[in-house]
């Protein structure tokens, strides 16, 4: 038997409704915020990513799937969808079309970590991007779809941080300002981190080793080194969170793994699903689309990843029905009724009813067994006397109940019942 690659997963039907169901409701919130859906490559030229995501992070330097194509070109599968929809943005002149542009994507994503509940190689992202506007409101709204989102999916128990890493210029003295007192601490540091020290010294804020947590309680804070600017921004963003109703707390540890981000910040985390608790993480990227080659266009994004939102659907007990259950099952008695049941599924599915028929040759007992399994709603057997007065006694599955119904009348019952 051959295996799936590790760090991926089958989506069985069993399961398969579920996806449906997250993914029709991240497509209905992103339309009614006005976001349409673009869709770009499954893999990019590296150099998106090592320009895009930045090349001092963990994805880039050790979570990419790149290889080198049969023309000898250095390509990889997507790791996150911003830095692809930047490009596309670039690519095809969308600057110069109604601005914000803004999209939302439903995507595929890869990379190379150590699976464990929540994590995955091949996993799945929702994520908006909105794109061209500076404005904090355009934040504030960002911020309000992916908490929509959470609701509508059936998510409580949500927590939200916020935070600014303010922008290229003031990052810089905050960047000194820690390294400084980071290197008096240096000693304590992971290895991780000692080598984050000058290559990315905000990581080392969400490291997770205990140590380099209690050495970063008492770093320097981003927010006191902050431009004016960036703190009217981030003051702005939490008047009209406020204004909204959402509640947030600001965590200036939050500094989230990609190169790309500029002031503001956020994740919606859970205490539900373990150690992979983040289920969206997103903020604002006001240098990519240039350092992708395009004019100096602003944007803002998040991503949520779909298997978490799932696993802490699963986790807090949230049903969620399945459409796909078999509206009616016909049982034909033996092979000169399988031709009636045959007409009459195909009348009936042509009405967009939901229903199957024997298709194994069962005997009839056998045939309610399959129909219980499948979760059939209501069973009808169709033998010689049901032909010869053309009607049916149909039978609700969940208590027994019959009721006899006329084999024109079977689509009405259904609608009625
Ligand atoms: P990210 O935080 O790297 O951000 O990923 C976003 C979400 O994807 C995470 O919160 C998590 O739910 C999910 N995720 C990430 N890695 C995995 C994994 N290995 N297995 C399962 N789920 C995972 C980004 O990707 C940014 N592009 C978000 C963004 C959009 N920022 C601005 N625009």
């Amino acid at each position: 038997m051959i295996n799936v690659p590790k760090g991926t997963k089958d989506i069985l039907p069993q399961e398969s409704y579920k996806w449906q169901y997250v993914e029709k409701i991240a497509r209905e919130t992103a339309r009614i915020f006005g976001a349409s859906e673009i869709r770009t490559p499954t893999f990019e030229h590296t150099e998106v990513f090592l320009r895009g995501v930045g090349e001092t992070t963990d994805i880039v330097n050790k979570e990419m799937y790149t290889f080198l194509d049969k023309g000898n070109r250095s390509i990889t599968l997507k790791p996150e969808g911003t830095a692809g929809i930047a490009r596309a943005f670039v690519e095809n002149g969308l600057a110069n079309s109604a601005l914000p542009a803004k999209f939302f994507y439903l995507t595929p994503c890869f990379r190379y970590e150590r699976p464990q509940a929540g994590r995955l190689r091949e996993f799945h992202q929702f994520g908006v991007e909105f794109l061209g506007s500076y404005s904090a409101d355009i934040d504030a709204e960002t911020i309000l779809l992916a908490k929509t989102f959470l609701e509508n999916v059936g998510i409580k128990n949500v927590s939200l941080y916020i935070n600014s890493i303010g922008c290229k210029e003031c990052r810089k003295n905050y960047e000194n300002a820690l390294k400084e007192y980071l290197n008096q601490n240096l000693d304590a540091l992971c290895p991780l981190c000692k080598d984050r020290l000058n290559k990315n010294p905000l990581r080392i804020l969400d490291c997770k080793n205990d140590d380099c947590k209690e050495i970063t309680k008492n770093a320097p804070k981003i927010l006191d080194y902050i431009c004016q600017d960036c703190s009217a921004h981030l003051e702005k963003v939490k008047k009209l969170l406020d204004i909204a109703g959402v509640e947030y707390k600001i965590n200036p540890n939050i500094v989230r793994g990609l190169d790309y981000y500029t002031r503001t910040v956020f994740e919606f985390v859970s205490e539900n699903i373990g150690a992979q608790g983040t289920v969206c993480g997103g903020g604002r990227y006001d240098g990519l689309i240039k350092e992708l080659g395009g004019t100096d266009t602003p944007g803002i994004g998040f991503a949520v990843g779909i298997e978490r939102i799932l696993l802490l659907l699963e986790n807090t007990g949230v049903e969620i029905e399945n459409p796909n259950k078999v509206k009616i099952y016909f049982a034909p008695m033996g092979e000169s009724e399988s031709e009636k049941v045959f007409e009459l599924v195909s009348n009936l599915r042509a009405q967009g009813v939901l229903c199957d028929f024997d298709h194994m040759g069962r005997g009839i007992k056998a045939q309610f067994k399959y129909a219980d399994k499948i979760g059939a709603e209501y069973v009808a057997v169709i033998g010689s006397n049901e032909l010869a007065e053309g009607a049916v006694k149909i039978k609700k599955m969940a208590d027994g109940s019959e009721s006899f119904v006329k084999f024109s009348d079977i689509k009405d019952f259904l609608s009625n019942n």
